[in-house]
């Protein structure tokens, strides 16, 4: 990083912050979650509708059923504190109903609109500006987090914990607590180098010899039988693993529920 920001407090945060899976048991104050939940809802939020909501989970029997359902990911469990952010229009189309909304398109002759891919998006980007937020807080007071993507897997149990209705998603979980030992002994992960994420004006599709020069000094070792080269490594590994297919085919569901016009509200 350049000197721009040198011994600026927020910028050195922002710098050093790394995921943490290993919590030491001791519990937040209620003071240190209500700073992340008021971090959380500081972020700025799409026309200023807030098209998101929290669960803190503090139940240990559903924390230990999110470990099965995200794909086995034992850090869940023992978390002091785990947040769910979901994508929420259901709040503001109740209130429409309760403001007999669709009433007034029916006398005016407009349709009345339910909502549609673009607002689940749309409510996804509040949804993960604020757990960002959340995880900056968290940070300024010291506590680790990690986030966990394995959240938007098995919506049908999921929907069933946590009472979530239709226009209610849930995009991701963050796990928060401090961090086991000395958090700068896990070392920063590495980023590709900005020329290949940064550009200007125009995207810049990559070839062959940039793709070359990205991975250079990328080490990661995956075990993929017959994979040859990096590339088959990571997409076995990632992109075609059971999670990432559990992912596809739960998310599909889910937006074909939300988006589906129907008039049962
Ligand atoms: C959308 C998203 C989903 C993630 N899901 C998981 C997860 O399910 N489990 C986990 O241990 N880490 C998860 N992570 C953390 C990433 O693995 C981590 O951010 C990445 O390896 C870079 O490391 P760093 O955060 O220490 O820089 C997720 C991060 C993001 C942004």
């Amino acid at each position: 990083m350049s000197k721009t920001g040198k011994n600026n407090k927020t910028l050195e945060l922002i710098k050093n912050r790394r995921t943490i899976r290993t919590y030491d048991p001791k519990p937040l104050t209620q003071e240190e979650i209500n700073m992340v939940i008021y971090g959380a809802m500081r972020a700025p939020t799409a026309g200023n509708m807030m098209f998101y909501s929290i669960i803190q989970v503090t139940d240990q029997k559903m924390k230990d059923k999110l470990v099965i359902t995200c794909d086995n990911q034992p850090h869940i469990a023992k978390a002091p504190l785990v947040l769910i952010f979901l994508a929420d229009m259901q709040r503001w189309w109740d209130y429409f109903k309760i403001c007999k909304t669709r009433e007034l398109c029916d006398e005016i002759g407009v349709e009345f609109q339910t909502p549609q891919e673009s607002d689940l998006l749309l409510a996804c980007c509040d949804a993960l500006i604020a757990a960002q937020n959340a995880v900056i807080t968290a940070e300024a007071l010291r506590i680790g987090s990690c986030y966990i993507g394995d959240i938007v897997e098995n919506i049908e149990i999921h929907r069933k914990m946590f009472n979530l209705t239709r226009w209610v998603f849930p995009i991701i979980m963050v796990c928060f607590g401090y961090p086991k030992g000395n958090k700068e002994k896990i070392p920063l992960t590495p980023r590709f180098s900005q020329k290949f994420i940064h550009f200007t004006n125009k995207y810049n599709r990559l070839n062959e010899q940039d793709f070359t020069e990205m991975f250079q000094n990328v080490k990661r070792s995956y075990d993929v039988k017959q994979a040859k080269n990096l590339g088959q490594k990571f997409y076995f590994a990632k992109l075609a693993a059971d999670y990432s297919m559990e992912m596809r085919r739960s998310v599909k569901v889910a937006i074909k529920d939300w988006s589906m016009k129907n008039n049962n509200m």
